[in-house]
């Protein structure tokens, strides 16, 4: 069993190892991801893979918190961090309110939000109320309405230094470490170089602290788009499919079950 990381030795690995982050929903998937990640993030991007919604808007509390709670069951001795849902930190209070009930109602090590200097006083305000938090910078899927699309940043130089200026906000805040999702490669290592804690990568190039990825898109499951950051390590939709197939044809064939499957 690979010992928990803690808020401290997360900060420690920065420059020393790579942090490998990944998505879970769940107890059982939770479970077997816990060996080899660092960190599960139980992001709102469920909506999405695991409720079937187009964009991760709908997402409220009470559901990253059952599906946190899910989560903590599984991998007891992981990291868990609990994405902020859409219209939960909208001021101090609200991003308060909601942070403590998460951690009053699940073993979350941290919460997630999303943004940068616009949302330092609320990691302020959380970080001094003994809740940690991880940032969010870059792409930020809860912006996906507003931009009008998801847009990669960092393509200008003003888009670099506000990016550099949002990493050192967030930082600045309390915050123990961030994720920068659909940045170019170039401008997210500038972004890594310029704050102390780590900057864990999505579609943000190889020269920052750590990866994370979504666990459906990486495994293959979610089929409804691929982006380009994406690496899929196994063709989990057609394993799935192959499987439930053979299933279905033996049950119709009377090959499932046999004597040993049988009292
Ligand atoms: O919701 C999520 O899964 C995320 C990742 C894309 C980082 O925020």
């Amino acid at each position: 069993m690979t010992k928990k990381m803690t808020l401290s030795s997360i900060l420690k690995a920065k420059g020393n190892k790579p942090l490998v982050m990944i998505t879970a929903y769940d107890a059982l998937f939770a479970s077997l991801f816990e060996d080899s990640c660092d960190m599960i993030l139980v992001g709102d991007s469920l909506n999405m893979s695991f409720a079937g919604k187009s964009d991760t808007i709908s997402a409220t509390l009470d559901q990253m918190i059952y599906h946190t709670n899910a989560v903590c069951s599984g991998a007891k001795n992981s990291f868990v961090i609990c994405d902020m849902p859409f219209g939960t930190y909208t001021n101090k209070d609200a991003a308060l309110k909601n942070s403590i009930k998460v951690f009053q109602e699940t073993n979350a090590d941290c919460v997630k939000i999303e943004g940068g200097i616009d949302k330092a006083g609320i990691v302020k305000h959380l970080t001094s109320n003994a809740i940690a938090v991880c940032g969010h910078i870059g792409l930020l899927p809860q912006s996906v309405r507003s931009e009008g699309g998801y847009k990669v940043k960092g393509k200008t130089n003003q888009e670099a230094l506000s990016l550099i200026a949002d990493a050192r906000a967030i930082e600045e805040a309390g915050a123990f470490c961030m994720v920068i999702e659909g940045v170019k490669a170039e401008v997210a290592e500038e972004v890594a170089k310029s704050v102390d804690i780590p900057v864990i990568g999505i579609g943000a190039g190889a020269n920052v602290d750590g990866q994370v990825l979504v666990f459906s898109d990486m495994l293959g499951l979610f089929e409804a788009f691929t982006p380009k950051f994406v690496k899929k390590y196994i063709d989990g939709a057609s394993v799935v499919r192959g499987a439930v197939q053979n299933y279905a044809d033996e049950v119709q064939t009377k090959e499932f079950p046999q004597e040993i499957h049988t009292y």
